[in-house]
Parts: C-alpha cells; sequence; structure tokens
C-alpha cells in the first residue's frame, strides 16, 4: 500500500469519483418510479420509447447516475442474472489520459479487462473484482458528445481494442489487454 504526501498527487486523486451504478431490475417501472419518487431522481432516458429494457436516472442534467436494466429478458440468456442486483458500478476519470493511466495499472497488475466501448458521451473499459463484482472505468466526453440532434440521450455501445487505444492515448504497450467481446447487450454496458 502507497501513502501519498504529494499533495498534487492527492488533489490529482480526488478528481477520480463514483460516476454511476448499473443495476438489474425485476420491474422498470416499479424501479424507475421508486428513484424517482422516492430518491428524487429524474430520467433522462426511457429505453422502452425505442425498444430498449433499460432506463437511464439522473440528478441534474449529468447523462445517467443509475442505469436500471431489466433482467427478465428472453429466457435462457446467460448474460441475465435472474435476480436483481449490482451489474456494475463505475469509476469516473477527469480526462482520457488519467483512464489509460488507470486501465493501465489495471493490466500491469495482470488483469484482464473484459470489455471496452465507447458509449458516445463516455469511453468505457469493464472488468471484475476478484469476487465478480462488474467495474466500470470511465471518462465523460465533452456534454456536446452526450445528446443527438434531437437532444436524446445517444446510447450506443461501439467495442474498440483496448491495447491499439493505450498505443494512441499513452504511447505505452502492453500485451495483456484483452479483445473486447462481440456479443455484450448494449443496455448492460453503459
Ligand atoms: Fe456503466
Amino acid at each position: 500500500m502507497n501513502f501519498m504526501t504529494d499533495s498534487e498527487e492527492i488533489d490529482a486523486l480526488q478528481e477520480r469519483r463514483i460516476g454511476h451504478l448499473n443495476l438489474w431490475v425485476a420491474d422498470l417501472e416499479r424501479a424507475r418510479d421508486f428513484y424517482c419518487d422516492v430518491l428524487g431522481l429524474t430520467v433522462s432516458s426511457y429505453g422502452p420509447d425505442f425498444g430498449l429494457p433499460t432506463v437511464f436516472l439522473a440528478f441534474g442534467n449529468y447523462h445517467h447516475h443509475i442505469a436500471l436494466n431489466w433482467y427478465c429478458g428472453d429466457a435462457g440468456d446467460a448474460r441475465r442474472p435472474g435476480r436483481g442486483g449490482l451489474n456494475h458500478f463505475a469509476i469516473l476519470y477527469p480526462d482520457e489520459a488519467s483512464l489509460a493511466k488507470a486501465v493501465s495499472r489495471v493490466l500491469e497488475h495482470g488483469v484482464s479487462t473484459d470489455d471496452a466501448r465507447d458509449h458516445g458521451g463516455t469511453l468505457s473499459v469493464y472488468l471484475r473484482d476478484p469476487d465478480g463484482n462488474g467495474i466500470e472505468l470511465y471518462y465523460d466526453k465533452p456534454r456536446a458528445c452526450w445528446f443527438d440532434s434531437a437532444g436524446h440521450l445517444v446510447i450506443k455501445a461501439e467495442p474498440f481494442n483496448v491495447k491499439q487505444w493505450l498505443k494512441d492515448a499513452m504511447g505505452c504497450s502492453l500485451e495483456a489487454a484483452a479483445q473486447p467481446m462481440s456479443d455484450q447487450l448494449l443496455v448492460a454496458m453503459q
């Protein structure tokens, strides 16, 4: 364990924070009503309006602080857990360079990434802790990237190659980077 003494480094680390949570829920409307009515979040994107079993919720005008994913999808879909709970929590980095540094640290510790996605508004890398809990590392692109020309939240999940991205972002060469999975649920990866 490292104990930091450099105030500049401490300031930089404080720019990292938990950006959002992604939850599996049994009933989207019931969960939406709870988080909106009881806890005061607002809907930033309502997936059923365009065929996705997900609802994004936020405080203020952020893209989402909580994503709700309906787990009762197609029978036999192994990617859905069959119960409510955490899909992943997400650590927000202040910029791409900070994210790249964090991801390189993960790889240097021999931990593989599960997936990597360009969501339009965010660039996200996914992994799991030793107990299998999902973790997303991401940074927010400029706000102009969050919404489309109609003012709707951009919802996409384009895979990218972590190894190549790291080379481009910080000029490092890491052989341990995992290839992104090709068939993840878009809604589960936001
Ligand atoms: Fe996420």
